[in-house]
Formats: C-alpha cells, sequence, structure tokens
C-alpha cells in the first residue's frame, strides 16, 4: 500500500516528536502493509513551510529507514491567500515528489466560489488538487455538491482510513460511506500523527473497504490511484460517471 498523508517528520510539526518516534511509526507502516509513505509536514501559520529545512529533516529521515520503507515528501497544504500564490508560482514546492498532486485542506470558514476558483486556479497551474478528509469538516460534509464543484474543477478526493473505523466519530463516518455511495473517493490515507491514538496503519481500513466495497476497489484506492501520485501519473478515475451534472451556483458559509 502507499500512504499519502502523513506526519512522520521527526520533531517538525505536530506528529512524530523524535526520530525514534518517526521510526517506530514507520516500522508499524511497513508491518502493516504500506510499502511506500509520504511525509506531509503542514503548510500553515503555525508550522510554516521551509523548504530547505524540511528537505533537510525529510533526507535525515529517510537514511534513517534504510530498507525499511520508502519515505517520500509532499506537504499538507492549507488554503491560505499567500500559500496558493506561492504554489501557483512554484507548482512543485509543495507537491507529492514535486510532480503533480498536491494535499489540499479545505478551511472550516471558505465560500463555495472561493474554493472552485482556487481549485480552477491550481489546476490551470499544473496542479492536481487532492482534497483531504472532508469527511471530518462539519461544513463540508453536509454540502457534498461543493465537493463535486471542486472535483469538476480537477479536484480529486482523499479520506481518512480512521474515519470509516469511528475515530471521528458518527457523522465522520457516515458521510465517508456517503461518499463511497457517490464516487467521490479516490483515496484512503492514514493522517498519521503517533503510534498510537493516530497510527500509519493502513490494513485495518482496507480490511474495512475490501469487505463493503471489494477487493477491486481496496486496491485502487489504497495502491493503484495512491501509487500514481509518486511519479504524477494519471489516476484510475472510475468516479466520473458517477458524478451529477454542475449545479446552480450558490453561496453559503458566510
Ligand atoms: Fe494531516
Amino acid at each position: 500500500m502507499v500512504d499519502i498523508h502523513s506526519h512522520i517528520l521527526p520533531g517538525w510539526d505536530d506528529g512524530a516528536r523524535t526520530l525514534d518516534e518517526s521510526l517506530s511509526m514507520l516500522r508499524i507502516a511497513a508491518e502493516r502493509g504500506t510499502t511506500d509513505i509520504v511525509a506531509t509536514p503542514h503548510a500553515n501559520s503555525e508550522f510554516p513551510y521551509d523548504a530547505g529545512a524540511i528537505q533537510d529533516r525529510f533526507e535525515e529521515l529517510r537514511s534513517a529507514a534504510g530498507d525499511l520503507i520508502r519515505v517520500h515528501l509532499g506537504c499538507d497544504f492549507h488554503l491560505s491567500y499567500e500559500n496558493v500564490q506561492d504554489a501557483i508560482e512554484n507548482p512543485d514546492k509543495y507537491t507529492i515528489n514535486h510532480k503533480s498532486y498536491l494535499m489540499v485542506e479545505l478551511p472550516d470558514m471558505i465560500a463555495p466560489e472561493s474554493a472552485r476558483t482556487v481549485m480552477s486556479r491550481l489546476h490551470q497551474s499544473g496542479i492536481t488538487c487532492v482534497i483531504t478528509h472532508p469527511e471530518r469538516n462539519p461544513r463540508l460534509r453536509v454540502r457534498l455538491d461543493v465537493l463535486k464543484e471542486c472535483l469538476q474543477e480537477g479536484a480529486l478526493v482523499q479520506i481518512t482510513g480512521q474515519s470509516l473505523l469511528g475515530r471521528f466519530g458518527s457523522e465522520a463516518k457516515t458521510c465517508a460511506h456517503q461518499m463511497f455511495k457517490q464516487g467521490l473517493v479516490h483515496f484512503i490515507a492514514s493522517d498519521a500523527h503517533d503510534c498510537e491514538d493516530r497510527p500509519p496503519r493502513l490494513d485495518l481500513a482496507r480490511k474495512y473497504v475490501g469487505d463493503r466495497f471489494g477487493v477491486a476497489e481496496a486496491e485502487r484506492l489504497f495502491d493503484t490511484n495512491p501509487r500514481a501520485t509518486l511519479s504524477g501519473a494519471d489516476i484510475d478515475d472510475n468516479t466520473t460517471e458517477n458524478q451529477e451534472p454542475r449545479r446552480k451556483w450558490y453561496s453559503f458559509w458566510t
């Protein structure tokens, strides 16, 4: 499996605190069937994205990991004016392996038209936005039509494995199921932060998906699609035919 969302850089953000903890997380991931994991440090006001320092930390971790697991670099990109401008000017700065896929967390308070405009602008810059865990966003999960609008601008969707297992509450779990029914899921990742509460395990979620939605769907969401992000290849998007036609635009989230 390929895990495209994790906070495993040692002592950098709110994830692993030390190199030992990072390596423990990597061991958990490898033992549970993950062959490749993407370190996605935050890029927000609390944890600014210092590309040079992050690259150094990443190299340190990758060297320490050895043959245990392949480690890649990406970013947990939060939408702000400055971040978006910088990404447009430097399209491969924040993307996974400096290719084309960018993990993007939508803020709680964003006008739908703004979300759609930003997705469109980033897409025009050659970036494919992967919207992270919308099922955990209380505003977004009750407005999946907004998500569909973003998908029509080229965005894709990642849900968190633990959402399916109930870690983020019944509403997140219910929303994740609705997203499956409507063909709105392209990736499942761990968004791991530690070894116990939010570990980098995908095996349980993969079994859950396989049991309910089939082995082929699990293969697509945990392996085929996330593996494509490592090289920047197109994904297997069998969700398009399930999407509803574009709806009339109107605002909410004032
Ligand atoms: Fe994250």
